[in-house]
């Protein structure tokens, strides 16, 4: 492609260690869609015929359908996916495709298809998004009467529905997929037209350019637009957290799975057995995803690393943005598919929850709350009902079977009948009826409202 000021040939050591079509080449459907669109604006302003134009419409769509079909023969000489590209369509078509690269370079070219590569994959990572946050609704409406005890500390705290500990994912998920399309606002700018950092003598029409591709924006600063790689931190960033969620999800999973807590029992389809303990069943999904998101870690740190010290514009270091980036989409794609598929057919054990959430020290709180009520400030009825606890402990009792004299020995504001309706499990979870408490009756509102929002999403 420059073999105008070069005597020798590129090194073979140096073609293998600067190519990146073993990589890019996935960028081929953007590159030719940004082609074509590059190609009428270069029709429009007079440097190609129309007999150019559809030489090379022709040429390129030809070069995709061999792609597809596994024909196309991408050559590391050729270094990366433009070139690769451009040379065919210049081996097909003869001249015309010669001129496809005026006003163009790989740079601005470069930072089109990546934009077009994030778009798409924003959007394909949004509806995941949703399908996960759809069957971890579907789990929670299967199981709408399960009690857990919530937990802080990994000690037991106090009695919650299973599905408001559910619906916490969703809100975590929903956030994520309010980050995606905060970033694909940015993502959604078109860089054609800044050349190789200082635009171009021959002026196109980007407009054009920007409609085709469905661009809303275009670019303002020809530097930045070849040096900017900001969405793409922002990307792996917004991945990096969606991995995050999924990784403390995981790890619910991973314990509730376990014999120790037994509230869940996943599918045989998506647990693996030991090769060696014909007994076992093993969470691997949930393992994976939570290793897995080290990955996603590691992918966005990379990135930023390679960003930190590069003078204005482009510089070569910024070809090592694609592998993370892929990587990290990649990896995000399969654990949200994996994650609804294994979350909507995951079966509470009922009775296993009900035991562990039926622990009457859970209710402790409620007993001060209750002393609150009467006239005991909060301060003095915690102290009362820890020692009413440590009393218990001691004796080998549960508050539900203690004495009347036991009760007013504690305090005089007991009443030991009262007392015992607020021991009922059924009554403490009733009383949360806080808005984002988890009152029964509030959980049902919260799934009609999710519901309502995923059949409905808010569009990119
Ligand atoms: N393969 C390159 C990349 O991914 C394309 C841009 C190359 N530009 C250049 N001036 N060498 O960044």
């Amino acid at each position: 492609m420059w073999k105008g000021r070069f005597q020798t040939e590129t090194s073979n050591l140096v073609q293998r260690y600067g190519e990146s079509v073993s990589f890019d080449w996935r960028l081929y459907p953007y590159d030719i869609q940004g082609s074509i669109a590059h190609a009428t604006a270069l029709e429009a302003a007079g440097i190609l015929t129309k007999a150019d134009l559809r030489a090379i419409k022709r040429g390129l769509q030809e070069i995709h359908a061999e792609i597809e079909s596994g024909q196309f023969k991408f050559r590391v000489s050729l270094e990366d996916v433009h070139m690769n590209i451009e040379a065919a369509l210049t081996e097909k078509i003869g001249p015309a495709g010669a001129k496809l690269h005026t006003a163009r370079s790989r740079n601005d070219q470069v930072a089109l298809d990546a934009r077009l590569y994030c778009r798409a994959e924003v959007q394909a990572i949004h509806r995941r998004l949703l399908a996960l946050m759809e069957a971890l609704l579907i789990c929670a409406e299967n199981h709408a009467d399960a009690v857990i005890p919530g937990y802080t500390h990994l000690q037991r705290g106090q009695p919650v529905l299973f599905a408001h500990h559910l619906l916490a994912y969703l809100e975590m998920l929903d956030r994520d997929r309010d980050r995606l399309r905060d970033c694909h606002r940015r993502i959604n700018v078109m860089p054609l037209g800044s050349g190789a950092l200082a635009g171009s003598t021959i002026v196109l029409d980007r407009k054009l350019v920007a409609d085709q591709l469905g661009f809303a924006a275009i670019s303002q600063n020809s530097m930045d637009a070849v040096s900017d790689r900001d969405f793409v931190a922002e990307l792996l960033f917004v991945l990096a957290l969606v991995g995050t969620h999924l990784s403390r999800l995981s790890e619910d999973v991973i314990l509730w799975a376990s014999a120790e807590f037994g509230f869940i029992e996943l599918s045989d389809a998506h647990t693996t057995g030991s090769s060696l303990m014909p007994q076992k069943k093993n969470p691997d999904v949930a393992e994976l995803t939570r290793g897995k998101t080290g990955r996603l870690y590691g992918n966005l740190l990379s990135l930023l690393t390679t960003l930190k010290g590069l003078p204005m514009t482009y510089n070569r270091d910024m070809q090592e943005d694609k592998e993370p980036l892929f990587d990290s989409i990649d990896t995000v794609k399969l654990a949200l598919e994996v994650f609804a598929e294994m979350m909507a057919v995951a079966r509470v054990r009922p009775d296993r929850a009900r035991e562990a959430a039926s622990d009457p020290f859970l209710l402790a709180t409620d007993l001060a709350d209750y002393l609150v009520v009467e006239g005991v400030p909060f301060r003095t009825a915690h102290e009362i009902v820890g020692k009413l606890t440590a009393y218990c402990l001691e004796t080998g009792k549960d508050f539900p079977n203690l004495t009347d004299e036991e009760w007013r020995a504690h305090s005089e504001a007991f009443d030991p009948v009262a007392v015992r309706k607020v021991l009922k499990l059924e009554n403490a979870l009733k009383a949360r009826k806080g808005t984002g408490a988890p009152a029964p009756a509030n959980v049902t509102r919260q799934i009609g409202r999710w519901w309502r929002h995923i059949k409905n999403p808010p569009a990119l």
